[in-house]
């Protein structure tokens, strides 16, 4: 008999957000879920035991932490209270918790994490690396080969543990005896590499073995020395090696012996190196790998490195910190075989992976040695066949690989790049079968935490390209596209996306990784800057084209993602360490807005575009950037308001909330005439030369200035019931179809959702007609394009190349409208603690949704079905939480797992006109509303 079968158990324990993870903070953050086979159940108190060995950790003798029973619901952002932590230290724990009645359940599973290293002076290693920079092979792209860094060493005792502790200014590949340590992709990441560096910790045990052992390293360019988004194509005048010219590696091993001591193996001078194989590598242009120059067993023992060069070596720069990386590392998260193999000329072919994804390819072929393979990526074709590479613009992306002449054959594989494709033209093989390109999507290895599935096969293809696109470009930090000479940071697409991210993946360590970059680009005058990591020269300006300083609707990004991390997660260590940068830059606002709480007509004319890109890739008459500008800034101040409170900062709280209040007034008074319609002074815009598509015109009364008033809640009552009506005039006026753009569309259909035009925001998200996502469906998308008409099939490229990407998630933005009123998950309380179930239900077009969501509280289901004049609604609420289920019936009308409702079964019901409230904690709900 199982004693708790009544009982409640903590699961999927994690620290930091990760999995048994390494950390570097001091007072890591712990977590849990929990599960019980009651209903209503909550954790009344918790145990949380913290110990040494996992032996004493079975034995519950937490003599690193006991917390004793804490009388708490919390199961989440918890910190550890124990004794001091020392770099290396393994700690291993587990949780029990006390149900709503008082009564213990089992202890949890146990979970660890290891300390990595806690400071500066835990490092002995140093950096090294090997200058090849003068040979380089090509006159347009600057290409140099990459090095090998090699040490053998012995090992005289029986090891019990090693661990291997690696960073790289550049990218680094590490090897021991020959084998890959980890799966990760693009070690240590992006980062301002001037203020800090990453390094990744590895459990390296099972690869070290008694006697000689070789360490083995393989460095590339990468984000710090390669080159970086369009500085070829602007024609600035150093087009890479923005923050140094040598790629170098730090590698330290710690190994401890059964005897007890302890042993270092460290990057230092004694190491060598040698010119690799791979002699061409960087991100955006691809790669070159010469087979023949293949040097066999350099990575294992036994090999004679006397003819190798002696290494550079150097110190730490003082300034710089070096920390664990913090994000989820990149990884391979999918393959895809080609659906078609299409035969494009002599020894040609275009092979079809049926997916635009981001990542490599997988090249097994067989031939004589000197044969060369040359493989080119687009995302698209033309109507004649040819790969589309136009929009690449000038990003090679080109991969070579140059046979060896095994006759078994030979498999490759890039390994310190990646693309954005669907499409490999393979040249240089007579024969291309389906064994010949495998592609590998990478992303950075976010859980995925949400499922989105309707009667519509248009619909459930348009949550596909969502997805595919988020994954393509979150790839150690948020990017605008993968493809193109481009792939930055770009902070108006993550702050306009970042809701819709967290229902799709766990982007919990992703964005505590992002907005330290975000926060480390931050301008001297406290503007954020328009994408991060901001490469800057050394009189700190933008070093990748001079006028990329800030823009409104982008350098927010610095407020909106914090705040959504902590909304989302109830994460207010990122809302404390982003507090100053936050606040600096509300005052720089404050000081651009001379004390007058609104940025009339040219206020932001000094930026380059004037005004900043406002509502990027709108259709038609443009609404003016300062009242977009404005209206951030209200906005910004509310979330100030609400993060304040947060982390108990009272007196600033009140602050913004009355900065919100004043913005606000002011917003109506310039920007508004005597009914309230949106107005703008359009004569201080001239001809509009210097916006962006300025020779459109400026007007107030637009699809997005009421989007936006709504969603910010900067109109309440009467005025946001007209707001609403206005914007559904809109909308009806504009032949039934969206004008919005970049800034424009994330709040369109949650306002028209919230002003009662439910079956609008239907029927825009139904649309196949040009300008909607799903036009791009039926014209064969498999990812969000940058244009609402990147392409049709009649017509194809309707845009100039230059910019036309068909990976570019910011349009994919309305996931959030997808998750929260289609199927109705909206959190209330922080980390969905508590949450309401309220879906708006169309007269037409749809006659079922399903989603789930995997909160930090744990997993959320809300699905509707029509059937007939029947509602049947299935919800399921995690335990410890609760949710406020909105039912559009009558009471009477409805019932709750076959029965009426009981007012005192639930915590409690709100009878409306048409629609009953019910509030619940945990449970599975099967909801039927008869007669509708
Ligand atoms: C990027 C956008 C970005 C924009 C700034 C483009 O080139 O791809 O997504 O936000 O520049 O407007």
């Amino acid at each position: 008999m199982n004693l708790y079968a009544e009982g409640i158990l903590p699961v999927n324990l994690r620290t930091e957000y990760k999995i048994n993870p390494f950390v570097d903070v001091i007072s890591p953050r712990l977590s849990w879920e929990l599960t019980s086979p009651v209903n209503n159940q909550f954790q009344s108190a918790y145990q949380i035991i913290v110990s040494s060995s996992q032996d004493l950790c079975a034995s519950s003798k937490g003599d690193t932490w006991d917390s004793g029973k804490i009388e708490s619901s919390a199961t989440n952002q918890i910190k550890y209270a124990g004794k001091e932590l020392h770099s290396g230290m393994r700690v291993w724990w587990k949780v029990r918790a006390w149900d709503k009645n008082g009564d213990v359940g089992p202890w949890s599973e146990m979970a660890y994490w290891e300390m990595g290293l806690l400071e500066k002076k835990d490092w002995k290693a140093d950096w090294i690396g090997l200058d090849l920079r003068e040979n380089f092979t090509d006159s347009e792209y600057d290409l140099p080969p990459t090095p090998y860094l090699r040490k053998n060493i012995q090992l005289r005792k029986e090891v019990k543990s090693a661990r291997l502790y690696i960073s790289a200014l550049g990218l680094v590949e590490f090897k021991i005896n020959g084998n890959k340590v980890g799966d990760d992709y693009f070690v240590p990441g992006w980062t301002d590499y001037n203020e800090r560096v990453y390094y990744q910790a590895y459990d390296v045990t099972d690869l070290i073995k008694p006697g000689e052992n070789t360490l083995g390293a393989h460095l590339s360019y990468g984000w710090y020395s390669g080159y970086l988004g369009y500085a070829l194509l602007v024609g600035t005048s150093k087009v890479r090696d923005f923050y140094g010219r040598t790629p170098l590696m730090k590698a330290q091993v710690r190994i401890e012996y059964t005897d007890g001591s302890t042993d270092y193996i460290v990057s230092d001078k004694d190491w060598k190196g040698c010119s690799s194989p791979l002699i061409e590598s960087d991100m955006l242009q691809g790669e070159m790998y010469d087979a023949r120059k293949e040097i066999a067993g350099w990575d294992k023992p036994g090999f004679d490195d006397s003819d190798w060069e002696e290494v550079l070596s150097s110190e730490d720069s003082p300034q710089r910190e070096i920390e664990l990386y913090p994000g989820n590392p990149v990884r391979v998260i999918d393959e895809f075989t080609p659906r078609e193999i299409i035969p494009s000329g002599d020894k040609k072919h275009i092979v079809d992976l049926g997916q635009n994804f981001a990542g490599i390819i997988r090249l097994k072929v067989k031939g004589n040695p000197g044969d060369t393979v040359t493989l080119r990526y687009g995302e698209m074709l033309h109507p004649d066949g040819r790969l589309v590479t136009e929009n690449l613009r000038r990003a090679r992306a080109t991969d070579y690989y140059i046979l060896k002449g095994d006759p078994n054959g030979e498999t490759w594989m890039p390994t310190f790049t990646f693309h954005g494709f669907q499409y490999v033209e393979v040249s240089g093989l007579d024969e291309v079968s389906d064994r010949t390109i495998t592609g590998l999507a990478l992303s950075s290895d976010t859980k995925l935490v949400g499922d989105f599935d309707t009667d519509s096969p248009m619909l459930n293809q348009l949550y596909s390209n969502i997805v595919w696109t988020q994954f393509a470009n979150y790839i150690d930090i948020p990017t605008d596209c993968p493809q193109r000479d481009e792939r930055l940071g770009w902070t108006g697409d993550a702050q306009i996306y970042v809701k819709s991210a967290t229902f799709n993946t766990d982007v919990a360590a992703f964005y505590t990784k992002w907005v330290r970059d975000l926060n480390d680009a931050q301008w001297s005058n406290g503007a954020y800057p328009i994408y991060a990591p901001m490469p800057k020269t050394d009189l700190a300006t933008p070093a990748i084209r001079g006028t990329d300083k800030y823009s409104p609707g982008w350098s927010e990004a610095g407020i909106i993602c914090p705040y959504e991390i902590y909304e989302t997660y109830g994460d207010t260590e990122i809302v404390k360490s982003s507090w100053e940068n936050m606040v600096a830059y509300m005052e720089f606002l404050k000081e651009k807005s001379g004390g007058d709480y609104v940025f009339e007509e040219g206020a932001f004319e000094e930026i380059s575009p004037k005004g900043g890109f406002g509502d990027w890739l709108s259709v038609g008459k443009k609404t003016p950037p300062d009242l977009l500008a404005t209206m951030y800034y209200a906005y910004c101040a509310e979330l100030m308001g609400a993060m304040a409170d947060a982390i108990g900062k009272k007196e600033e709280a009140g602050n913004y909330r009355e900065l919100f209040k004043k913005i606000k007034e002011s917003m109506v008074r310039h920007y508004t005439d005597e009914s309230g319609k949106f107005v703008t002074d359009t004569l201080v815009y001239g001809d509009g030369s210097g916006y962006v598509d300025g020779q459109l015109g400026f007007r107030g009364h637009t699809q997005t200035a009421y989007a936006n008033a709504i969603y910010m809640g900067l109109v309440e009552g009467e005025d946001k019931r007209k707001a609403g009506d206005w914007l559904s005039d809109l909308v009806a006026g504009n032949d039934g179809k969206l004008a919005t753009g970049f800034l424009g569309f994330k709040p369109l259909l949650p306002a028209l959702s919230t002003t009662g035009h439910i079956q609008t925001a239907y029927d825009l998200i139904l649309s196949t007609e040009y300008p909607s996502l799903g036009f791009e469906v039926v014209n064969g998308a498999t990812s969000i394009w940058e244009r609402w008409d990147s392409y049709t099939l009649d017509e194809g490229f309707v845009h100039n190349a230059s910019m036309n990407s068909f990976s570019h998630y910011a349009f994919g933005s309305v996931c959030e409208w997808m998750f929260e009123f289609m199927a109705g998950i909206q959190v209330v309380d922080p980390g969905y603690r508590s949450f309401s179930i309220n879906p708006v239900i169309p007269q037409k077009g749809l006659s079922n949704v399903s989603a789930t969501y995997h909160s930090i509280n744990g997993l959320i289901e809300s699905a509707w079905e029509k059937t007939g004049n029947d509602l049947i609604m299935d919800i399921t609420v995690p335990v410890n939480t609760t949710a406020n289920i909105c039912i559009p019936g009558q009471m009477d009308k409805i019932t709750i797992n076959g029965e009426g409702i009981k007012t005192d079964k639930f915590l409690f019901v709100d009878r409306r006109a048409d629609m009953t409230i019910v509030k619940t904690g945990s449970g599975k709900y099967k909801i039927k509303v008869s007669d509708r």
